[in-house]
């Protein structure tokens, strides 16, 4: 989750790593810091509890320090507080190491008691210090950096994407990987290391993924790669074709709002690719329709709101294929001993592509014997690169912490993937898969339309932001939506929210309605309207005030029962929460900036979570 960026080149290395950081700095900001190798020798380190822009504006936005080669890092603390000590780059007693790790060194507390019964003394609560201390006591015996490197890396356990300076090799960063996102920028005469391909977009386009167990060794000349073995690897290098402004706010506030209203766009590169003349082809799968025959169990696997996606998944895919389908949260399948074998298929859906949780749960299942498909935003992720299959979304760069328009392509993809499923296995019916394939070509349109009235909910988002407790209902596909629209207000409005399907509500939670309790009731989906009404009703009877959300054509019959309505454009049944889904992100956004909160840094949240 901590951001991790290092360069090394001919400029000033300072004003550098702090622009990278600021492209980072949603994986983690309780605090940053820098290191770079100061031209008269030496390391100089400077690292500041808080928001990057405290670190920046004490070393005056890096003018400060002189280096031409360095290291940076924000932070999403796991071992010891937020503080300036427990800040990286950590360093080691004698000053020759400086280091930055994304992860969790599972074994520091054995290595820590090892290097003080050596009379090394520690000066902060972190794992990460440790490496930077047997960086030095590893050196001081063989006097070789890269050597000191292999011997830690065979020492330690956990997680750890790790860039690593030495006061003795002023001409060169090393950098290691394992079970945590890093990844190679080649330019002219300087290159860099990030753990996310955002923090290099101004400066290279020409990037290589580290695998497990690699090592770098980086100078102006080039980027040496070595495996674990200390063999040397030839790197396979991608092009990104992400816009550098992908990754600026563009005059929006906010990322979030940003990327709301970048969905009518996102979709579009997401679906029409996959549509042609009225079928669906995914041209990038290689799962075959006699493998698809072939399949006794579908599991969806993924965390948080891509595991919303899921939930919303299984309702589609059960229906067009007529096949079982399990969504699992990924950190519980992993323990669950889920019962999988060589015709068990694994969807894994991750915006980031690098959520250890899912990732592991990737592993177990392929481990198992499963074919993997992933639905992955981010090109060349962990999850992507592991998975036998990998659909992408095509949604670019996603920066607020919370999810939006990977949500809704993740969802596009999943619903196309059903239906290419349904027609492999003939499970489909014929005028509902037309129907469905003309109603996607139009999503992104009518998602205009919903957009366009944005000022409707800010203004029911002002009236209504002071709310303790607020309550989402729904049936089906409108309760799956719910656990979205309740999952984006809580996070980045912290008011507690819970989403209930409708008719559970009766059999404990209604106990918790009272007058004025805001219930926002999701009725878009039409089979189930009249049922979803009768709850409604119900709730309004315990002084509940209720804000509904529907679809145009039953906005007047719903008014008759709730004032407040907000409505969709109709379209193809399990296409609704795609539309649906967009007021309740925009009611989370007003509702948060009402209540004044850091809506692209909610608090304790990071994104892309590497740590399980
Ligand atoms: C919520 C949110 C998270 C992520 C979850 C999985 O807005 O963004 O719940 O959906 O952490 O992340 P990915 O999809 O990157 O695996």
């Amino acid at each position: 989750m901590c951001g991790i960026v290092g360069f090394v080149g001919r400029q000033q290395a300072a004003p550098i790593l702090l622009d990278g950081l600021s492209k980072l700095e949603y994986r983690g900001y309780d605090s940053a810091g820098v290191a770079v190798v100061s031209p008269d020798g030496g390391i100089e380190v400077r690292k500041a509890k808080g928001r990057l822009q405290v670190l920046s504006d004490l070393i005056h936005g890096g003018a400060d320090m002189d280096g031409r080669i360095g290291i940076g890092h924000t932070r999403w603390a796991t071992h010891g507080a937020p503080s300036d000590v427990n800040s990286h780059p950590h360093v080691s007693e004698g000053g020759k190491f400086a280091v930055i790790h994304n992860g969790i060194i599972e074994n520091y507390v054995e290595i820590k008691e090892f290097l003080i019964r050596q009379g090394v003394h520690f000066q902060s609560e972190t794992d990460t210090e440790v490496v930077a201390q047997l960086l030095e006591f590893y050196y001081n015996e063989c006097r070789d950096f890269f050597e000191a490197v292999g011997r830690v890396l065979r020492r330690i356990e956990g997680a750890y994407a790790l860039g690593m300076l030495c006061a003795d090799c002023p001409d060169r960063i090393i950098a290691a990987r394992k079970d945590a996102p890093l990844l190679l920028g080649y330019g002219e005469g300087e290159n860099f290391i990030a753990s996310d391909v955002t923090a290099l977009l101004k400066y290279t386009r020409d990037v290589a993924y580290m695998e497990d167990g690699e090592v770098a060794v980086l100078t102006t000349e080039g980027i040496k790669v070595f495996d674990a073995l200390q063999q040397p690897v030839e790197k396979e290098r991608h092009h990104v074709d992400w816009e550098a402004a992908a990754a600026e706010k563009g005059g929006y506030p906010h990322f979030m709002l940003k990327e709301i209203f970048e969905q009518p766009e996102a979709l579009r590169r997401a679906i029409s690719p996959r549509l042609k003349d009225g079928r669906i082809v995914f041209d990038d799968m290689k799962l075959t329709p006699e493998r698809i025959r072939a399949l006794s169990r579908v599991f969806i696997v993924a965390c948080g709101s891509s595991y919303h996606v899921g939930m919303l998944g299984k309702y589609t895919l059960e229906h067009l294929t007529r096949r079982s389908v399990e969504v699992c949260l990924a950190s519980e399948f992993r323990y669950a001993d889920p019962i999988v074998d060589g015709n068990t298929l694994v969807i894994v859906i991750s915006q980031s592509g690098e959520t250890l949780d899912t990732m592991a749960a990737l592993r177990e299942a392929k481990a198992r014997g499963a074919y993997v498909l992933s639905i992955v935003n981010v090109v060349g992720s962990s999850i992507a690169r592991e998975s036998d299959d990998v659909l992408y979304t095509w949604a670019g760069p996603e920066i607020a912490v919370a999810t939006t328009k990977a949500y809704s392509t993740q969802l596009a993809v999943l619903d196309m993937l059903g239906l290419a499923f349904g027609e492999a296995l003939g499970t489909v019916d014929a005028a509902e898969y037309a129907e469905t394939v003309r109603e996607l070509e139009k999503l992104p349109e009518k998602l205009e339309t919903v957009l366009a009235h944005h000022e409707d909910i800010q203004k029911y988002a002002a009236e209504h932001f002071n709310h303790n407790s607020i309550f989402f209902i729904g049936r089906n596909l409108d309760y799956a939506l719910g656990l979205e629209g309740s999952l984006k207000l809580k996070e980045i409005s912290y008011i507690h929210s819970e989403a209930y399907a409708s008719g559970e509500l009766k059999h404990g939670t209604i106990s918790l309605i009272e007058e004025g309790t805001l219930v926002v009731a999701l009725g878009t989906y039409g089979k189930l309207f009249d049922k979803a009404m009768s709850n409604v009703v119900e709730v309004k009877a315990r002084g509940a005030e209720v804000l509904a959300l529907t679809t145009e054509s039953r906005r007047e019959e719903r008014q008759k029962t709730v004032p407040n309505v907000l409505a969709v454009p109709d379209t193809a049944d399990m296409l609704l929460p795609s539309l649906g889904v967009v007021p309740l992100q925009l009611f989370a956004y007003y509702v948060a900036l009402q209540r004044g909160c850091d809506i692209d840094k909610p608090r304790n949240l990071a994104k892309s979570v590497t740590v399980e």
